[in-house]
């Protein structure tokens, strides 16, 4: 769909890059065509390749999924995933994820052409999947930095945790740009404003990829999800209130300035995959869309690398009919198979996509995609263009050479969870943190204060810290994994033998104590099942603050959540508010805030409206939200 429009993107494009130029944050990008130097051996490569190995580079099942790993030879498979919660049977440690995934490499290694395989997981936030990795915060916490150097720092840090396990491949940066807090993926968005997300996303592809992606510490990026997954309205998926996977319904301006504005930096720090988006633009899936994925991304925009489908995505792309839906749906994976699975892979395939997320279906695709090849509904050059454009990334890591490096590195494996990685992450957590109000001065809390009482579903929780895509797909409550400080925890850290901290999950009240420290927030969630019609913020813990309040206590209230929340009479009882997001294991990195070891930076990455009324913020208009994009106070 071409839109007789003025070409905007140039003069945006080129702002973004002036904007990128203006603050020199980090090294230059890679050298243009830095991923096509091995051409020559990949076109050489290509002609010995029969159809089914080529069929099979394009393949990528989930872990979980597959039937037999032993497929992974005979199917020639060239990449397997770990989606969110797809775990080695063995387990979820630094050694399990590593055995499975030399276990995986060895059958790609027993093909005839030996090609290794490129393990993808979502490591969003950290090696988030694996026990014992530094769990950092959430993209809408690094948003509150403004530091692009910090956030290459960590994802040079996430880059360094996740070789330790052998794998090569991370589904991110996120460069979404959320417009309707209500998603519930507006977390892994840097901010609502495109400038913030194309600078980070930009120090993100250079931490992760680094200056060499074949260099033992490099991982490969994913710019996702391509494009508008932030832009989409409400309602306009299955149920009435979802907007994750929807339709973006803007126009061709709009789509470019807002939501397209990551990729170009993405692509000039030299980011080795894309991956496009489940959602629609003006009621046609990205996945199967020609002119995004093909014209603007490849010819326009000029990417080397190769499309990751993302997770069954290409189901969606022959939806069924009300009737078909009834006789096809698959009650166990409460999904409704597409009636006409073939057709979706000619059109994916057919608009640009290299590589598929295929999960479960793996052998039905690679028998029907060759089929599709022999009915010449899908031509040899666009299978052949598939197939050297993962080959650039395999050779471009070093996967191509006679001894690859698929061992996992034992210097990395000791650097796993290490002091030092929590150090950069408390200092991302404390950089995160937004001071909303702080009346009467109670912050930086005395080290000395006699007693401190904590109180909230937050207060001793390290599942809520961490949010979503923690050790499972939608993360957990409690002592979900080893390693890092609760909030309790930390302000015990923080304060003098002297002080007494109680906390009432430990069945102390706040009688007799000096001040209370309460928090709230959001329990985890990710993708749809984090989408909400109402972001007020929970009664019991409303009903908290009032309590602390009534008990004549000053009340510090820290707020635990993927997004702004809608927080009421909260705003006015609470004598301090911080903005905590979702800071991820180092809690420590809390209390040198609270307690002025660090000094609050940070400043909102989204508007913080007032009411339901003023989401999604375009309605805000005239009416000043209750804090400002931008806004955050210091000590
Ligand atoms: C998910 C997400 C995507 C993720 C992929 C693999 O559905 O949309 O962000 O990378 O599947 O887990």
């Amino acid at each position: 769909m071409r839109h007789a429009l003025f070409r905007p993107f140039s003069c945006i494009s080129l702002a973004i890059r002036f904007s990128l130029l203006v603050f020199p944050e980090i090294s230059p990008a890679a050298s243009p065509g830095w991923l096509t130097a091995h051409d020559t051996e990949i076109k050489a490569l290509v002609a010995r390749m029969t159809l089914q190995e080529k069929v099979g580079q394009m393949t990528q099942p989930d872990l979980g999924a597959m039937k037999d790993l032993s497929d992974i030879q005979t199917l020639c498979l060239g990449s397997v995933l770990s989606g969110g919660g797809s775990d080695p049977q063995s387990g979820n440690t630094l050694s399990d994820w590593s055995n499975v995934h030399q276990e995986c490499q060895n059958l790609a290694r027993k093909t005839r052409l030996a090609i290794p395989l490129l393990y993808g997981v979502d490591a969003v936030h950290g090696h988030n999947n694996v026990l014992g990795a530094v769990i950092f915060p959430h993209n809408i916490g690094l948003g509150c930095t403004r530091n692009p150097a910090l956030i290459q720092e960590i994802s040079q840090i996430t880059a360094k945790e996740v070789r330790a396990t052998g794998i090569q491949w991370t589904f991110a940066p996120c460069v979404a740009v959320p417009r309707d807090i209500r998603w519930g993926r507006t977390y892994e968005g840097y901010s609502e404003d495109p400038a913030i997300v194309a600078s980070l996303g930009r120090a993100a592809v250079r931490g992760l990829q680094g200056d060499n992606l074949a260099g033992s510490q490099s991982v490969v990026g994913c710019a996702k999800h391509f494009v508008g997954d932030g832009g989409t309205i409400f309602g306009s998926t299955r149920g009435e209130g979802t907007l994750d996977q929807g339709d973006a319904r803007i126009d061709e301006a709009t789509l470019r300035a807002v939501h397209m504005a990551g990729y170009p930096p993405a692509i000039d720090a030299g980011v080795a995959t894309i991956m496009p988006s489940y959602s629609s633009w003006n009621g046609v899936k990205c996945s199967g869309n020609k002119y995004l994925l093909t014209d603007v991304l490849k010819k326009e925009l000029g990417f080397e690398g190769f499309l990751i489908s993302d997770y069954n995505a290409i189901d969606q792309l022959v939806p069924p009919t009300r009737r078909q839906a009834a006789d096809l749906s698959d009650s166990a994976a409460g999904q409704v198979r597409t009636p006409d699975y073939k057709k979706c892979i000619e059109i994916s395939i057919n608009a640009g996509m290299d590589m598929v997320m295929v999960t479960e279906r793996y052998r039905e695709f690679v028998s029907l995609l060759q089929e599709l090849v022999h009915e010449n509904k899908v031509p040899v050059s666009r299978i052949d263009d598939a197939v050297t454009r993962i080959l650039r990334v395999k050779f471009a890591h070093g996967l191509m050479g006679d001894n690859p490096r698929l061992m996992p590195d034992k210097a990395l494996q000791a650097e796993f969870g290490s002091p030092f990685h929590r150090s950069v992450a408390r200092k991302a957590v404390s950089e995160s943190m937004v001071l909303l109000k702080n009346e009467g001065e109670h912050l930086p809390l005395k080290s000395t204060i006699r007693r401190i009482h904590l109180t909230g579903s937050g207060a001793d929780n390290l599942g809520m810290q961490c949010g979503g895509w923690t050790i499972d797909w939608q993360g957990g409550q409690g002592a979900i994994t080893q390693g890092g400080t609760t909030i309790l925890a930390a302000v015990r850290n923080a304060v003098s033998p002297g002080t007494t901290v109680t906390c009432s999950t430990e069945g102390a009240d706040e009688q007799g104590a000096d001040l209370a420290i309460v928090v709230v927030g959001e329990e985890p969630y990710a993708e749809m099942e984090g989408d909400r019609t109402d972001l007020t913020l929970n009664g019991k813990d409303a009903g908290t603050v009032s309590a602390m309040k009534a008990a004549g206590l000053p009340v510090i209230v820290l707020v635990l959540s993927g997004r702004p929340l809608v927080l009421g009479e909260v705003a006015e009882q609470a004598d301090a508010i911080v903005a905590a997001w979702l800071p991820g294991s180092e809690g420590d990195g809390i209390a040198d805030v609270l307690f002025g070891k660090t000094p609050f930076t940070g400043k909102l990455s989204f508007s913080w409206p007032k009411t339901m009324a003023q989401i999604p913020a375009s309605r805000i208009g005239k009416n000043a939200p209750l804090f400002p994009l931008g806004f955050g106070l210091t000590h």
